[in-house]
Order: structure tokens, then sequence, then C-alpha cells
């Protein structure tokens, strides 16, 4: 069996840990033969690289392991690199939330004047980063799950047209299925899901039993109707990813017809998440409070013991999991069934060829082949086609330099929605992107 050469680009992510004991947990499915974490960030990544040290030296010691920042070292010879950058860090993530909120406008990480601020960011940093790769490693596969995916995306297709070996990918409608089956008391797994929209920004129209092929989705209205909706994934516990999930049964009471994606409260209710998101203490808050000090609090300890003691847990992690998971689809022909982003054309039928969306594609050696949905009605459509123009608008900014591009997604944005408010916030991110935007002119 073949061992594949793997980088994860973004090493000082809170979620690397989690990425590096599911490569441990999996080694028979997806076995590895080098690993390396590459990030800019040398004092962040440490830590993590040490107590990836110590875990692999006691429970995967044939798997030849580094940490770097030298990116030669880090792309040479790659078969998968895993990107997960945060261009900016938390810090920047913090702003993003907190400037649109101080202005009474939604502040989040990928969603609305936030979402474009670091879509910026994150077009200048992963340009940059795939094209470094495709120097070193011109075969390898580039998984992107770098946010916000959908700017990203839409960015990547632009400057990189013929290269068939990137692929933009998110978790969280998979996150979704895990969940109902949580709801079902079922394998997520046996889970059949049929699922058209944007990243972030989705709906499921079905969710099929696999083995007799009946649809579980009036079941699972009934029940979110009747008791919530709850997260099945344990990184997803925070009281704002619980309030998020609560949302699920609002949304389903307004628009029965699908089940929604937990983001796609931001834009149904725009008003009401404003006034209800906490200004003082967002998500960047939560996240630098609880999941940033959990995972450097683990490092330390262990590599003060210098073995992981009982510091090795066996909790699945949802996400890791699924991203090794579209690796073996990759490296093994699996075509399995995974819900990723990709050019349209055709696949929602109403829709412009040139959009990115979201929707269930077969995935193999070859890439993914989408599953068609047909046309979605217009209510849909009207939302998506609105927010693709967003999408488009800000990566247009992007190409172009352009502040009037920029001007026009943020004013088109639901999450803004009004020109002064737009030219007003989007002065704000320019100032405090200083350096990691394009100049817009
Ligand atoms: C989900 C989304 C990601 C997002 C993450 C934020 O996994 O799919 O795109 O980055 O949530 O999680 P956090 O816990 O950092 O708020
Ligand atoms: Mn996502």
């Amino acid at each position: 069996m073949k061992k594949f050469n793997v980088c994860i680009v973004g090493g000082g992510s809170t979620f690397t840990l989690g990425f590096l004991k599911s490569f441990v947990r999996m080694k028979e499915e997806f076995p590895l033969n080098k690993l390396v974490l590459f990030d800019i960030d040398k004092d962040r990544q440490e830590p993590i690289g040490k107590f990836g040290e110590i875990l692999f030296k006691e429970r995967f010691p044939e798997l030849d392991f580094a940490y770097t920042t030298d990116i030669k070292e880090a792309y040479e010879g790659m078969d998968f690199v895993f990107m997960q950058m945060r261009a900016g860090g938390l810090p920047m993530r913090a702003k993003d939330e907190h400037i649109p909120l101080s202005m009474g406008l939604i502040g989040q990480e990928t969603c609305g004047a936030g979402g474009m601020a670091y879509g910026l960011r994150s077009c200048v940093d992963m340009i940059k980063a795939i094209h470094d790769i495709r120097t070193y490693a011109p075969e390898a596969w580039i998984l992107n799950y770098s946010n916000p995916a959908a700017i990203v995306a839409e960015a990547l297709r632009r400057e990189f047209p013929d290269d068939k070996k990137i692929l933009n990918i998110c978790d969280q409608p998979e996150n979704v299925v895990r969940s109902c089956s949580r709801l079902l008391g079922c394998d997520w797994e046996n889970l059949d899901p049929v699922y058209f929209g944007l990243n972030h920004y989705g709906w499921f129209t079905h969710i099929y039993d696999k083995t007799t092929g009946e649809d579980l989705l009036p079941k699972i209205k009934e029940m979110i109707k009747e008791n919530g909706f709850l997260p099945q994934d344990a990184e997803q516990r925070d009281a704002s990813w619980l309030d998020t999930y609560g949302m699920v049964q609002t949304i389903m009471a307004d628009f029965p017809d699908y089940l929604p994606n937990t983001y796609d409260q931001y834009y149904l209710y725009p008003e009401y998440k404003a006034s209800h998101l906490n200004p003082e203490f967002t998500r960047a808050d939560e996240v630098m409070a609880g999941r940033e000090k959990r995972v450097f609090a683990e490092c330390a300890e262990v590599i003060k013991k210098g073995s992981l003691g009982d510091g090795f847990d066996n909790i699945s992690d949802a996400h890791a999991e699924m991203m090794i998971k579209v690796a073996e689809a990759i490296a093994y022909n699996k075509n399995n069934r995974h819900i990723l982003i990709i050019e349209n054309n055709g696949a929602i039928a109403n829709m412009q060829d040139d959009a990115m969306v979201e929707v269930v594609c077969e995935l193999g050696a070859n890439g993914p082949r989408p599953m068609r949905v047909g046309n979605i009605p217009q209510f849909y459509l009207g939302l998506l086609v609105n927010q693709v123009s967003v999408e488009k608008l800000i990566v247009d900014a992007y190409f172009e330099n352009s502040y009037q591009k920029a001007l026009e997604a943020f004013t088109l944005s639901r999450l803004v929605n009004d020109a002064k408010k737009a030219r007003k916030v989007l002065d704000a991110l320019i100032e405090a992107n200083k350096g990691m935007w394009p100049e817009l002119k």
C-alpha cells in the first residue's frame, strides 16, 4: 500500500492537534510516509510541532515528521497539501467581527463585511501560497479549507483556471448531516444527503437512508420542530455554537421546505443577529478564551512531561476525519460522496455556469464529479444570485485593485445592504487591514 506525504499549511492552527491525532487514529486507512507542518509564525507552530514529535514517537514511530517555516522543506515531494491558513490570525478575525458590529452590522468570520475583509486578506495569502506549492510540488493535491472558502474558491478559479488539483471544501454541511444522525440515532455515514447552495449558504432538499432509500427529511423536520437541533461535533459546543444550531429550528419554522446550513441564519435574519451578537465578546474572543487556550495548554503539558500520559484521548475530531477521508477518496479512487465547492456548470441548472457552488459530488482520483440538482425555487435562487454577485465583486476588487468594486460588493451584501453603511464599514476595514489587503484605488 502506498504511503503518502502530507503537508499542513497553517501548522500553528488550533485545529492542527485534532489532525495530528486523527492521522494516528486513521493510519491504517490513510497511511502516511511523511508529515510536515508549515507556518509563517514559528513561535506559534513550535509547541504544536513539539507535541507532534512526542505523539508520533509514541504512537507512529515509523512516520517521518517535521515542522518548518521553509517553503521548500514544506512542499517538496508532497502528495497532499492541507490548507488551513488564517490570514491575519485570530487577532484579525476579532477585528473582522468587532468593526462591523460596532456599526450595528453582523460581524462574522466568513459572512458579510467581516467575511469580505477576511476574503481580501486570504486572496493575497492563498494565491501566493499556491504559487509556492506549485513551484515545489506541481502534482500535489491541494485540499483547501481556508476561509472564507466561497471567496477563496472564486479567486483560485480565476488565478489557476487550468489547475485541476485544487479542491475547495467546508466541513459544515457534513456537520449538519452528522447532527441529523444524532437526532435519528443512526450512523451518519448511512445518511445520503442532497444539497445545494454556496459555501456557508445552502440547504438540504433530501436526506436519504442509504440502505432503504427512504427520505428521512420529513422525520428530521418533525424532530427539530419538537426538540430543536444540537451539534454532534464536540468542537461545536461553545455557547455561540449552541445558539447557532438552535437557530435551525427558527429558520425551519419560517422556511419549512428544506433543512438549512447553520450559516443561513445570518442571511435570513441580519437585523436580529446583528442586535443579538455581543459586540464586546465575539466568536473570536470565545475561541481565544477557549479552544486556543486549551490547545496550547495541552501542548505545554505534554512537552513538560515529555510523554503523552493521559493527554491523548480518543475523541473523534469530525473536521480532521472528514479531510482525511477526502484525501483517501482521491488517493484510492474511492468515488465516495462528499459535499464540495465546485464550478457550477449546470449542477444548479438555473444558476450561472461560473458560480462556485456547493453540492454533493463523487470524489475519486480524477477529482470531483458533481451531482446535478436541477432548477432551484425562485426564493433560493434570488438569495444565492445576490450572494454570488457579492463574492464575484469582492474578487474583482482584489484583481482590479478597485475600491468601486469593493463598495459594490459591500452594498449588495444582505448583511450590509445600504451604500452609506457600506462605505463607512469598508473605510474602517481598509484602515484595519493596511499591509494585508491589496491597495484599493
Ligand atoms: C465551521 C466552518 C468553518 C469555520 C469554523 C469556525 O467548521 O465550516 O468554515 O471556520 O466552523 O469555527 P470556530 O469554532 O473557529 O468558530
Ligand atoms: Mn466552512
